[in-house]
């Protein structure tokens, strides 16, 4: 893998972010722990410098004598302190160690005279840190020092290990870019090739990702995307045969027919009529195969819009009966119409409604060889329910959740000989959700179905 490529991957990134942050916070943590550190010990020694000196100074004052500044001296001696002991014109007088060149520096001025304070504080630039104390009036001054060594051998401590913790941290980094890459850009790595071969035509992927996060859950997505693909393309292929089968036998009907009327061959104006009738049929049934093709492609790619006014669903459902009792008398069978008469108006496409009454009472008709359909309508609550019912074949119970799928019908054999492209039920559901409604199915295989639809009655 080229560099830039290697640059480009997603844990790369992730990782080199996650770890500048991680250095940024702990190089400020640091800081911070180091100033404070420094400050306060600084501080606290300084403070111990002064007490102790004072203690030194209280003694001597009490008793200032040799044998008072020997012991003064005797004590200090051994501790990591120092002690020195002026006169009052500031001329050394005793001292716990050999005086060098910084301890010197600091001691006054002959005629300068200071009280109890803290008069070098700068361990990095100095070799001690010093406190002075005077000893009572006109007896001198006491200094106490500090070796700045001491600090800077703590600061140096503290330096190696701020140092450590950055290389810690840095490794530790690459171990998370690692981990990343394993957690996230492989499986967005198996995700790239699958949908490269679902691309290809092959669907079907198996995505092996576990877990349950939302990189397993795209996986799935993908996988289950490439299923619904596959069944589409299944019910594409199996629509094609049957649009196919659909159109050339109307077709064959209306030329064979059309070819005798035109050739004369009839013997009666009652078989020309019958002629005609067939044609005129057929004709129609290509029509309504054309129509409905041309609304699902319509409700594809989403120009379905619906032209509400304010309508009677009675009025409706009455005309739409009135069309397919011929139909259904055909077949013997008697639709019975319950519709309630007095309900509210409500806003509504009615040539869509239409379409919706006419798709489910064609079907009860279609699928029922004997017995009735029954079509009622009532309110419920804020709900106007109509339900069309009939005394057919019904609908096996593993069917049911697909007969709402574009091109899904049920038992190829079964419905061939009746007709249709299983494009109804799937117009009819976007219809009624297009109205902000629902519609259910209750079916019992031999039994009969019903179709209920709920729409809001304001
Ligand atoms: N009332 C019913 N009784 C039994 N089965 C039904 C009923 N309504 C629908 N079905 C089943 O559901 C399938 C889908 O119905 P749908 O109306 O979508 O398609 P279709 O009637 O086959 O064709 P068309 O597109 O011409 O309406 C049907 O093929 C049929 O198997
Ligand atoms: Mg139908």
């Amino acid at each position: 893998m080229k560099f830039t490529q290697r640059i480009n991957r997603v844990s790369l990134k992730l990782g080199l972010l996650f770890s500048s942050v991680f250095l940024a916070l702990i190089f400020i943590l640091e800081m911070v722990l180091y100033g404070v550190f420094t400050n306060i010990f600084v501080d606290y020694v300084t403070q111990d410098l002064l007490a102790r000196g004072n203690n030194h100074a209280k003694i001597l004052e009490a008793n200032y004598n040799q044998s008072t500044i020997d012991h003064v001296v005797t004590m200090e001696k051994g501790s990591r302190t120092a002690v020195l002991i002026t006169d009052a014109k500031n001329q050394i007088i005793a001292s716990s160690v050999k005086p060098d060149q910084d301890m010197k520096s600091h001691i006054l001025e002959n005629g300068t005279v200071k009280k109890n304070e803290v008069i070098e504080k700068d361990w990095n630039e100095h070799d001690y840190l010093i406190a002075v104390i005077s000893i009572g009036k006109n007896n001198g001054h006491l200094y106490m020092y500090y070796p700045s060594k001491i600090i800077k051998e703590i600061v140096l401590v503290l330096k190696i290990l701020i140092f450590f913790t950055f290389i810690g941290t840095i490794l530790l980094s690459f171990g998370l870019i690692g981990i990343l890459s394993q957690k996230l850009t492989r499986p967005l790595l198996i995700m790239k090739d699958a949908t490269k071969r679902m691309a290809k035509g092959e669907y079907e992927q198996t995505i092996l990702i576990k877990g349950n996060d939302e990189v397993a859950q795209l996986a799935k997505s993908i996988q289950s995307l490439g299923e619904q693909l596959q069944e589409y393309e299944d019910t594409r292929n199996d629509f094609l045969a049957d649009v196919s089968h659909e159109l050339r036998t109307p077709l064959t009907y209306i030329k064979g027919y059309s070819d005798i009327v035109s050739k004369g061959m009839y013997k009666t104006s009652e078989e020309q009529a019958e002629y005609i009738s067939i044609i005129n049929k057929e004709a129609n049934r290509l029509s309504f195969l054309l129509n409905d093709l041309f609304e699902m492609s319509k409700l594809q790619v989403g120009k379905f819009e619906l032209k509400r006014e304010k309508a009677d669903v009675h009025i409706i459902i009455e005309k739409v009966i009135n069309n397919l009792i011929p139909a259904a008398l055909e077949k013997g069978i008697v639709i019975k119409d319950e519709t309630a008469i007095h309900l509210p108006e409500m806003y509504m496409d009615v040539q869509r409604m239409e379409q919706v009454f006419y798709n489910l009472i064609e079907n009860a008709i279609k699928y029922t060889d004997k017995g009735e359909i029954t079509v009622k309508s009532y309110q419920q609550k804020e709900m106007i329910v109509i339900e069309i019912k009939d005394t057919g074949i019904g609908i096996p119970s593993q069917d049911i959740p697909k007969i709402w799928d574009r091109f899904y019908r049920v038992d190829k054999s079964r419905t061939r000989k009746t007709g249709g492209s299983g494009l109804g039920l799937f117009l009819v559901k976007q219809i009624v959700e297009g109205h902000g409604g629902r519609i259910f199915v209750n079916s019992v295989e031999d039994v009969g179905s019903i179709f209920s639809i709920y729409l809001k009655s304001n």
